[in-house]
C-alpha cells in the first residue's frame, strides 16, 4: 500500500488500474479510523479490484464554532490499519491541495432539496461542504464506485441525489451502521466521551429503539414519541438537537400511509455530538 499527497499522483495510479481493466472504489474518510470505517472497505473490497481511501479533514464542513482544529488527526496509526485490511493506495491530500486558493469565494454544490432539514438545520455549511468536497474527490479520483456508511444517513442521501442530478459517472454504495457491544454508532467523535459519558451514550440507539418498537407496534402518534424521546434524552444528561420520524424516500416528516420510515437523531453529549438512526419498515 502506498500513500499518495496530489492529484497529479493519483490520477496517474487510477489511469494504469483502469487501463489494466480493473474497477475503482473510493472510500471517503476524514481518518481516525474505526471498524465503522473498515466495514465501508471490506465492502469496497467485494465490490472493485482496487480500493482507495481518501484521508482529508475537510474544513467546508465545519463551522466557525466546530472542532475543526481539534479533530483526531492520526495519519500513521490509519495507514497500518489500512494496510492490515489490503487497501491498495491511500489520497491524503492538504488543502493546499484541495482550497488551493482557500474557501473564501469557491465554487460551491448545495443540494437544496435536503439540505435545510435534520442536521442542516442546525449545522448550516455543513452538508455543502459535504457534497463539495465529495464533487472534488469523485472528480479527481473518478472512482466506479464509492462506498459511504448509513450512519450519516442524510450524508448518504445527499450524495446519493447529488450524483443523480449532476450526473456524475459514479456508482454510491452504502452499508450499515457498525456498533459497540452497547449499542453505540461507532464514530471518530466517540474519543471526545468520558469512561462515564461513554456508558451513558448507548441510550441514543435505545431511544431508536424504543420508538422503532412502538411503531412497529402500532403507535403513529410520531409527534408525542418524538417529544418523549426528546425528553428522556434530556433527562439522561444529553442535549437533544432533533429526533425526527420521516420517510425514508425524501427525509420529510412521516405520514400515517408511509411505510418505509428512518427515525434520525443527533444529541450533544459533554464535548461530542452524536448522531444515529434507525430504519422502519411497516
Ligand atoms: P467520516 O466521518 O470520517 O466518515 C467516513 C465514512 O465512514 C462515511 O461514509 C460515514 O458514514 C462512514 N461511517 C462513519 N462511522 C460509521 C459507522 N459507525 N458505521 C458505518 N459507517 C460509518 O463522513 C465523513 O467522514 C465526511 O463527511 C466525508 C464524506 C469524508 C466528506 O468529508
Amino acid at each position: 500500500m502506498n500513500t499518495v499527497y496530489s492529484i497529479e499522483d493519483i490520477r496517474d495510479y487510477v489511469q494504469t488500474v483502469k487501463a489494466a481493466g480493473k474497477t475503482v472504489a473510493l472510500v471517503p474518510t476524514m481518518g481516525n479510523l474505526h471498524d465503522g470505517h473498515l466495514t465501508l472497505v471490506t465492502k469496497a473490497k467485494e465490490l472493485a479490484d482496487v480500493v482507495i481511501v481518501s484521508i482529508y479533514v475537510n474544513q467546508m464542513q465545519f463551522g466557525p464554532n466546530e472542532d475543526y482544529q481539534s479533530y483526531p488527526r492520526t495519519m500513521a496509526q490509519d495507514e497500518a490499519l489500512l494496510e492490515e485490511h489490503n487497501v491498495d493506495m491511500v489520497f491524503a491530500p492538504t488543502s493546499h491541495i484541495i482550497y488551493p486558493e482557500g474557501l473564501d469565494n469557491h465554487t460551491e454544490i448545495k443540494v437544496e432539496a435536503l439540505d435545510g432539514m435534520h442536521c442542516g438545520k442546525s449545522r448550516p455549511n455543513f452538508f455543502t461542504g459535504i457534497a463539495t468536497v465529495v464533487t472534488k474527490l469523485f472528480n479527481i479520483v473518478q472512482p466506479d464506485l464509492a462506498v459511504f456508511g448509513e450512519k450519516d444517513f442524510q450524508q448518504l442521501c445527499i450524495i446519493r441525489k447529488m450524483v443523480k442530478d449532476l450526473c456524475l459517472p459514479v456508482e454510491i454504495v452504502g452499508a450499515p451502521i457498525a456498533r459497540s457491544e452497547t449499542g453505540l454508532a461507532l464514530s471518530s467523535r466517540n474519543g471526545y466521551l468520558s469512561e462515564e459519558e461513554l456508558e451513558q451514550a448507548c441510550l441514543l440507539s435505545q431511544e431508536l429503539k424504543k420508538a422503532k418498537a412502538a411503531i412497529e407496534e402500532g403507535n403513529a402518534n410520531y409527534d408525542i414519541l418524538q417529544r418523549d424521546a426528546i425528553a428522556h434524552l434530556a433527562e439522561s444528561g444529553f442535549q437533544p438537537d432533533y429526533f425526527n420520524i420521516i420517510r425514508r424516500s425524501d427525509l420529510h416528516t412521516a405520514g400515517p400511509n408511509d411505510k418505509e420510515l428512518i427515525i434520525l437523531a443527533a444529541a450533544a453529549l459533554g464535548k461530542a455530538r452524536l448522531i444515529d438512526n434507525i430504519q422502519i419498515d411497516l
